[in-house]
C-alpha cells in the first residue's frame, strides 16, 4: 500500500492579524505546518502535498524540504475543492491510500493517525472524529439508529436536533485514492457556504453502500486548531504539556514543570533535575544526574553526566563534559568544547574553544578561540583578545597554566604548560613554560605628596 498525504494550508488566517501565514506560525518554536509535515513523515507517506493558498509563497519558502509537493489553490471553494487541486499527483492505483491533515491542526499523535490509517475499509474512508461539550461550529456526525455514520452536516447547514449531536468532524480523515477521486468528481456547493466540502464525501460513499469508518479521538486537543493567536497559546500549552510529560517519564523532576519549554527534541538520562524558568531548544542531550538551574537557555547542546548548570547560564552549540560546573550567569557560545571537571564561574564568556580536564575560568573572562589544557587556571577579568579588527586568532593555552587576573592575551599567542602569568599582564608574545611572565609597569611611591584638597569659597 502506498500512502499520499496531502496537508491543507489554504487559509488565509485573517484572525491572527499577522503578516505571517497562519500554518506558519510557530507551536514548540516550529511552524504548525512543519509539524504536521513531520507527523506525515513519520507515518512513512510516499508523497506529501501541501495545498496552499493564494499569495502563499511565503509558505513554500518557509518550508525547505524535497519530499513536499506543492500545489496551488488559487480561490478558496472549500475543503473539497481543496483536496482536488492534490487530485493530479495521485496514481489512483487500487493500492494507494490518501490521508488529508491540516496545516493548523498539528497535535494529532501518530498512535491516533495510525489507528485512522488502519480503520480504513480498501475502496471506502475512514474519519477521525471527536467528541465536544460545545461542538458549535463543527460539522456534526450523523449515525444511522445501528450507529453506522452516514453522513458529515456543517453546522451553517444543520437543524437543531443535528445541532445537538457532540460528535464532531476533525476534518482528518483517510480514503482510496480511486474512491476519493471520484466521489470528489460528485460533490457540489449546493449548500449554505456555497463551498465545495470535502464531508459530502462520507454521504457519497454511503449512497454506494460502502461502509465509512469513524475513529473517535479520545483526546480533543489532538485535533484543536487555530484560528487566533488565543487558540496558540492555548495550542502551545497543550504541546508543552506533552513535553513536560515525556520529560518527567523519563526521568526528570520539574520543580515547576508549568514553567518549563521545550522546542526540539531532548534526550535525557536519569536524575535530573529542572529548575523553573528553563528553555531547552533544538537537539539537546542531557546525561545523568545533571541540574538544570533556574532561567537557564541551553540550545543544541550535549550536556554530559553530573555536570550542574548554575542558575541564568545560556548554553548554545556547545558539549560540556562529565561533572562540569557552569554558572551562574555564564554563557556558552557556539562550537565550546568542555571537558570533565572544567568549571566556568560568574559573568564568563566563552566561544569557539576547547577546555580540557579540570580547568577553571571562574570569574569575569571572555574566552574566544582559544585551546586550553588541562588543571590551568584562568584568573578573574582575563580577556582573550581573539579579534583585531578584521581577522579572528587563535590563542593556545598549555597544561598546569596559572593566568593572573586582568589579564589581556592578544592572539595569536601562545602560552606554554606549567607557565604563569603576573596578574595584570597585556601578553602579545609566546609565553615559555615554567616561568613566570608578566608585563606591568613598575610600580612606585611618592613621597611627600600631597592629595589636593577642595578650597572653600
Ligand atoms: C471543516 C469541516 C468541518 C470540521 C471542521 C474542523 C468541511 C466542509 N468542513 O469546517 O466538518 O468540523 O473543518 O475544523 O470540510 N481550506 C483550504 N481551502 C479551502 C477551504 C479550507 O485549504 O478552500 C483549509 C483551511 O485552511 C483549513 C481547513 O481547510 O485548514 C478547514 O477549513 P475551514 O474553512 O476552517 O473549514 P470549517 O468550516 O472549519
Ligand atoms: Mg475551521
Amino acid at each position: 500500500m502506498s500512502l499520499n498525504v496531502v496537508i491543507l494550508a489554504a487559509g488565509q488566517g485573517t484572525r491572527m492579524r499577522s503578516k505571517l501565514p497562519k500554518v506558519l506560525h510557530q507551536v514548540g518554536g516550529k511552524s504548525m505546518l512543519a509539524h504536521t509535515i513531520t507527523t506525515a513523515e513519520n507515518l512513512g507517506a510516499d508523497r506529501i502535498i501541501v495545498v496552499y493558498g493564494h499569495g502563499g509563497e511565503a509558505v513554500r519558502s518557509a518550508i525547505q524540504n524535497e519530499k513536499v509537493e506543492w500545489v496551488e489553490q488559487a480561490e478558496r471553494l472549500g475543503t473539497g475543492h481543496a483536496v482536488q487541486q492534490a487530485i493530479p499527483f495521485f496514481t489512483a492505483q487500487a493500492d494507494e491510500n490518501i490521508l488529508i491533515l491540516y496545516g493548523d491542526v498539528p497535535l494529532a499523535r501518530e498512535s491516533t493517525l495510525q489507528a485512522l490509517l488502519a480503520k480504513q475499509p480498501s475502496e471506502s474512508m475512514a474519519i477521525l472524529t471527536t467528541e465536544l461539550d460545545n461542538p458549535h461550529g463543527y460539522g456534526r456526525i450523523v449515525r444511522s439508529s445501528e450507529r453506522k455514520v452516514e453522513r458529515i452536516v456543517e453546522e451553517k447547514d444543520a437543524n437543531d436536533e443535528i445541532r445537538q449531536i457532540a460528535e464532531i468532524n476533525t476534518g482528518i480523515l483517510c480514503a482510496s485514492s480511486q474512491s476519493l477521486i471520484n466521489w470528489l468528481n460528485n460533490i457540489d456547493n449546493n449548500n449554505q457556504q456555497q463551498e465545495y466540502y470535502l464531508t459530502d464525501c462520507v454521504g457519497l460513499a454511503v449512497a454506494e453502500g460502502k461502509s465509512v469508518e469513524a475513529v473517535i479521538c479520545a483526546d480533543p486537543t489532538e485535533v484543536m486548531g487555530v484560528n487566533n493567536r488565543v487558540h496558540l497559546a492555548e495550542m502551545e500549552n497543550v504541546f508543552q504539556a506533552r513535553q513536560r510529560e515525556t520529560l518527567m517519564m523519563n526521568g526528570a523532576t520539574l520543580r515547576d514543570a508549568s514553567s518549563i519549554f521545550v522546542e526540539g527534541n531532548v534526550e535525557i538520562g536519569n536524575d535530573i533535575i529542572i529548575e523553573p524558568n528553563v528553555l531547552l531548544r533544538g537537539n539537546v542531550t542531557i546525561g545523568d544526574d545533571v541540574t538544570i538551574g533556574m532561567n537557564s537557555v541551553i540550545t543544541d547542546s550535549v550536556i554530559e553526566s553530573g555536570t550542574v548548570i548554575h542558575p541564568n547560564s545560556v548554553i548554545e552549540d556547545s558539549n560540556i563534559g562529565e561533572n562540569c560546573e557552569i554558572g551562574p550567569f555564564a554563557r556558552v557560545r557556539p562550537g565550546t568544547e568542555l571537558a570533565s571537571k572544567v568549571k566556568l564561574g560568574n559573568f564568563v564568556e566563552v566561544k569557539k574553544s576547547n577546555i580540557a580536564s579540570g580547568s577553571k575560568v571562574n570569574h569575569l573572562s571572555y574566552i574566544g578561540d582559544a585551546s586550553i589544557g588541562e588543571k590551568t587556571n584562568i584568573g578573574a577579568g582575563t580577556i582573550c583578545c581573539n579579534y583585531d579588527g578584521a581577522n579572528k586568532h587563535k590563542t593556545i593555552i598549555g597544561n598546569n597554566v596559572f593566568i593572573g587576573s586582568d589579564s589581556q592575551l592578544v592572539a595569536p599567542v601562545k602560552i606554554d604548560d606549567g607557565a604563569t602569568i603576573g596578574a595584570g599582564s597585556t601578553i602579545t608574545r609566546d609565553v615559555p613554560a615554567k616561568k613566570l611572565t608578566l608585563s606591568r609597569s613598575k610600580q612606585t611611591t611618592i613621597d611627600n605628596w600631597q592629595r589636593p584638597i577642595k578650597q572653600k569659597k
